[in-house]
């Protein structure tokens, strides 16, 4: 069984993202490796807890399963060699680039992908409680995804905050 497979036979959530989980440059993100996986299951999961928890909030849940979704949006040749060592820094904007280039996006879908970084990216605070969420949820699954790969010891720690996050948001 996937690991996804529980966030793939949510119908609901589905509907919101079909047409970006379809599109065939989307796609091509599954190829880059990300937090020693790959960078199309990371946003997978962004998308679906944030959303979660957006649902539970009363918050727009489409925009922020939407604006996390496409919130790492970029492969290597969306940046320039100079800016792949600062990747870290510079990927938003690709990102923002790519997600406007093939989908019509709504302002706070926009400020959901190019301030996901904060802190890192100090000048682009999120403006909206939906871009707040998906930022925070993003530090936590990346933080769950990097254990997982490279620090087993540590991965029945992260999993249990995983699975608060779960219980908190998913009833
Ligand atoms: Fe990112
Ligand atoms: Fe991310």
């Amino acid at each position: 069984m996937n690991a996804l497979d529980n966030i793939f036979n949510d119908r609901g959530y589905m509907f919101i993202v079909d047409d970006i989980l379809e599109n065939c440059y989307f796609n091509e993100i599954k190829m880059c490796k990300h937090h020693g996986m790959n960078r199309l299951d990371h946003s997978i999961r962004v998308s679906y807890y944030s959303y979660l928890v957006a649902k539970k909030l009363h918050l727009n849940a489409v925009e922020v399963a939407r604006g996390g979704l496409l919130h790492d949006f970029f492969v290597a040749e969306d940046l320039s060699s100079k800016k792949q060592k600062f990747s870290l820094f510079f990927h938003p904007y690709a990102s923002l680039k790519n997600a406007s280039e093939y989908f019509d996006l709504t302002e706070r879908e926009k400020d959901i992908i190019i301030t996901h970084m904060f802190p890192s990216l100090p000048h682009k605070v999120p403006r909206y409680m939906e871009s707040w969420i998906v930022s925070l949820v993003d530090k936590i699954v990346a933080t769950y995804e990097f254990y997982c790969s490279y620090g087993k010891n540590y991965v029945y720690k992260l999993s249990n905050m995983y699975i608060i996050l779960l219980i908190l948001f998913k009833w």
